[in-house]
């Protein structure tokens, strides 16, 4: 070892005593007679600290040959210091310099190396290694480790066993698009890479490995988002000879684990919520339920408060759906305009926002005074189940899109009054979901979750006569709004497998063709099985408290699916192209 001890692990106790310590420079105060360093390492900063009249000769000159990031090797005493830092773990001690080494000089780094930078996102991005130099970043990932850890012994402890699935695999329909690589001794063919290891898993269960689990990369070529990233990682798991109560429970357990290990949270039983009930309710799948403002509806298939008074938006709207923001009423006319602005953003997709401001028993006011009068007001505020000083906002047009936006101004509204405290937790289990849902675009069905989620025995029977009513053995965990994770019942049976395939539009030629090796283990003794995969990037952004998963990965692409460290995606030359068989432009 070069270094006796790390920058982080002296104290009072060492007083005394040499060290020697290895790390770099983050700071240099150079006050003549006294000089003080500050030494980073991955465990913390230690003070270094040089008097003029006591240096041995050279030393002083070695120091201020040294400027921010160079790599320095200090020997020195543990002294207790004069003016102690209790910001510090290390803020009772310095050392008394006695000799320096600079291992290798820096250059000066493109930004601060601090918690509070001056780099820009591109920036850090480039220089990820240095960014994550910085105390804040490598805190994410040493975050990400102990879920990590958490995670394999609460598996390990009730027999999972981890097992790694090939990575060049054939293309499993999980709803993304592929990523692709050509196959130089196969030409023309293409591996895809996986966007899970599904197959393989339920595999794994007809080999009779009873419970798998793998911490493993995942790769979907999507649009991404703060949450997404085109590669990433999933707690991938998988059960046999359950039902959906026995996954659930487990992975409960995970989940409970996890807060209890990494954030000393005890969270209590997780409530359950069919995807009707989410979607009637908040109109969305992953509710963030750490505030109510749950929809009213004024108009839909069962009542209709607001038709015939000469308000064609109303009128001539499938439904007509509102959220009440408790103490809202105080909102000003701006903040009204500010969010009308917001549910027409192109991406919201709303054509307007009717509001009631409901002051107080004897003030009712509303943005289409001219049609409804105040009796009207008052029945939809008793309908919102309002109180005096609440707002009501109310969006009209067909049931799917009026909830969708609906849910996207319940969630600002939730943000603008600070609903949604990051250190406030919220978990729910998603059940029931719809086996299939339409596609309009291409006019058939398509798996909700994917094609080997079972559906629930009572619906069996609708498959084909109402498949779009069978509701799937499938479900979601969902924190805070983020869906962390999802999972199902899988089939196990050929026949059951085939009409499912049948049903999204494969002939059985194309289905054998792309699953016949699932269909034909399913007929060589395959247990019921079920499982569940976490995103585990997006559990830690969730722990850490942070939006985007980016955080909490050492080497994330950008936005545009780049690495802007290593340049890539990036070309490559005729020669490769040729031996790939891939033509060159
Ligand atoms: P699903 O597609 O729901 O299920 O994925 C499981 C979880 O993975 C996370 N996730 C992502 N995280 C970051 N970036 C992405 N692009 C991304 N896509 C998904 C989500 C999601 O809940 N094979 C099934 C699981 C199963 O049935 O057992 C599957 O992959 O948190």
């Amino acid at each position: 070892m070069l270094r006796s001890h790390t920058c982080g692990e002296l104290r009072i106790n060492h007083v005394s005593q040499e060290v020697i310590l290895c790390g770099w420079v983050q700071r240099i105060r150079d006050k003549g007679k006294l000089i003080w360093i500050d030494l980073r390492d991955r465990y913390g900063v230690t003070q270094l600290m040089i008097e003029e009249s006591k240096a041995p000769a050279g030393l002083i000159e070695t120091i201020r040959s040294c400027s921010r990031e160079y790599v320095v090797k200090a020997v020195g005493i543990v002294r207790e210091r004069e003016s102690k830092n209790p910001q510090m773990a290390t803020g009772e001690i310095e050392i008394e310099l006695k000799q320096a080494e600079v291992i290798n000089p820096a250059k000066i780094p493109p930004f601060l190396i601090e918690d509070e930078t001056d780099g820009g996102d591109e920036l850090r991005m480039k220089y990820r290694y240095l960014d994550l130099r910085r105390s804040i970043v490598r805190q994410n990932l040493e975050l990400r480790h102990k879920v990590a850890s958490a995670s394999r012994k609460y598996l390990d402890s009730l027999q999972f066993i981890e097992v790694e699935t090939p990575v060049l695999i054939k293309s499993t329909p999980e709803g993304a698009r592929d990523f692709v690589v050509p196959s130089r001794m196969n030409p023309g063919e293409f591996y895809a890479l996986p966007q899970s290891p599904q197959t393989f898993k339920q595999l794994l269960m007809v080999s009779g490995f009873d419970r798998y689990y793998q911490i493993v990369k995942c790769f979907r070529d999507e649009d991404l988002r703060a949450d997404r990233q085109p590669e990433f990682t999933q707690i991938d798991c998988e059960m046999s000879f359950v039902e959906q109560e026995d996954v659930l429970e487990t992975f409960e357990g995970l989940v409970k684990e996890l807060f209890k290990t990494i954030k000393s949270i005890d969270i209590p039983k997780v409530p359950r919520m069919s995807y009707a009930e989410a979607m009637n309710k908040y109109g969305s799948d992953k509710p963030d339920i750490r505030f109510g403002m749950e929809f009213f509806y004024l108009k839909g298939p069962s009542h209709d408060f607001v038709s015939g008074n000469g308000f064609g938006a109303f009128d001539q709207s499938e439904s007509v759906i509102g959220i009440c923001i408790p103490g809202g009423a105080s909102l000003t006319r701006k903040q009204i305009d500010e969010l009308t602005d917001f549910v027409k953003k192109p991406q919201i997709g709303a054509k307007g926002l009717v509001y009631v401001r409901y002051t107080s028993e004897t003030e009712l006011k509303s943005s289409i005074d001219k049609f409804y009068d105040e009796n009207r007001l008052r029945e939809w505020t008793r309908q919102a189940q309002a109180q005096p000083g609440d707002m009501l906002f109310i969006l009209a047009g067909d049931i799917h899109s009026t909830r969708k936006q609906l849910s996207e101004l319940r969630l600002e509204m939730g943000k603008q009054m600070g609903l949604r405290d990051k250190d406030t937790f919220r978990c729910l289990w998603v059940l029931d979901f719809p086996l299939l849902e339409w596609d309009e675009e291409s006019g058939r069905f398509h798996a909700m979750h994917h094609p080997f989620t079972s559906p629930k025995p009572e619906d069996e029977s609708l498959l084909l006569s109402n498949p779009g009513k069978v509701r799937a053995n499938a479900y979601d965990f969902v924190i805070n709004g983020v869906e962390v994770g999802g999972g199902s019942i899988r089939i196990h049976e050929r026949t059951l497998q085939e009409k499912m395939f049948s049903l999204l539009g494969f002939s059985p030629e194309e289905a054998r063709k792309q699953f016949g090796f699932l269909m034909d283990a399913f007929e060589f003794g395959a247990p019921p099985h079920g499982g569940i995969a976490f995103g585990f990037d997006r559990l830690c952004s969730l722990f850490g408290g942070a939006e985007s998963i980016r955080d909490f990965i050492a080497f994330p692409k950008n936005n545009a699916g780049r690495d802007v460290m290593i340049d890539t995606p990036s070309n490559l030359s005729a020669e490769q192209l040729k031996e790939l068989h891939l033509k060159v432009n």
